[in-house]
């Protein structure tokens, strides 16, 4: 089967270095218009494309971003794999600002985003236990360090619902239950992905302490916007990387992402 790279990229990546042919087409889906335009190109013969979560000029908040349009979106396209690339707060000292993070599991503490492509009529429970792909992660971990960039596996990432950064006692709660990084996207992304049968990585930048850290302030937007900026090109960089590594004869997932329906409907076939 032929791979196709979806990216939704976050702070700091709103466009793609070296896509041929790139053009941005309009993508219409049953779940209403994707956050913008979807920008399709190659990349070292890979098919790509690429879609900003927020949409160009960062229009859409954590609750407003279309999910289930830029998940369907990226599908209907033909991707068989996404990166998403986010920024996120540390809830750990060794996880610093500027340091890159392979996320593989994630605690949902959103309140306002339907959960499912499916509902009434189809139910259909598909199994999160790992709800990132470890063969894609695996790549696009390597990519980041040939950009030569500091990476940690196996981080697990707490996702609220926002807008609003944590309170102190919120962010000190969040690092008793083992989460290692905190942001606003991750999980509905990665959640809605499995229902599509896709492979979803994450990779997040590290752009602050949160505020459970005491010798650094409370968070604010342009602590953050400082660190993406001075990131940004080394993000954009280890996406470029990543199609290379990437077989374009795609073989079926090893870990069953891309057939992960196969034993979830509960809904009876004739109804
Ligand atoms: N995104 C970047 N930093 C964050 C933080 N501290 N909390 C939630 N989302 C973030």
């Amino acid at each position: 089967m032929q791979c196709m790279l979806g990216v939704i990229g976050g702070s700091g990546v709103y466009q793609i270095d070296g896509l041929e042919g790139a053009s941005w087409v309009k993508v219409k889906t049953p779940w209403g218009k994707p956050s913008d335009e979807v920008l399709v190109g190659r990349l070292n013969g890979l098919p790509v494309a690429f879609l900003p979560r927020h949409g160009r000029g960062h229009v859409h908040s954590p609750t407003s971003v279309p999910y289930h349009a830029n998940i369907d979106a990226l599908k209907r396209l033909g991707c068989t794999d996404i990166l998403a690339v986010s920024a996120v707060g540390s809830l750990r000292e060794d996880y610093e600002p500027g340091h890159f993070v392979l996320v593989d599991q994630f605690i949902d503490r959103t309140t306002q985003r339907a959960p499912s492509f499916f509902g009434p009529g189809c139910v259909a429970h598909v199994s999160l236990a790992d709800p990132t792909c470890p063969r894609l992660g695996a790549l696009a971990a390597q990519a980041a360090r040939a950009e030569g960039l500091t990476v940690h596996t196996g981080a697990t990432y707490l996702s609220m619902e926002g807008p609003q950064f944590s309170t102190r006692a919120e962010s000190r709660m969040y690092r008793t239950w083992g989460a290692d990084v905190i942001g606003m996207t991750g999980f509905s992304e990665a959640r809605l992905a499995r229902e599509a049968e896709l492979c979803y990585a994450s990779l997040a930048m590290v752009t602050d302490y949160d505020c459970w850290h005491d010798s650094h302030g409370a968070v604010d937007v342009a602590q953050v916007i400082a660190v993406v900026q001075a990131n940004a090109a080394a993000a954009r960089g280890l996406v470029a990387r990543l199609p290379a590594l990437m077989d374009p004869d795609r073989q079926p997932c090893p870990h069953g992402c891309d057939r992960a329906l196969t034993r979830a409907i509960m809904t009876a076939p004739d109804k």
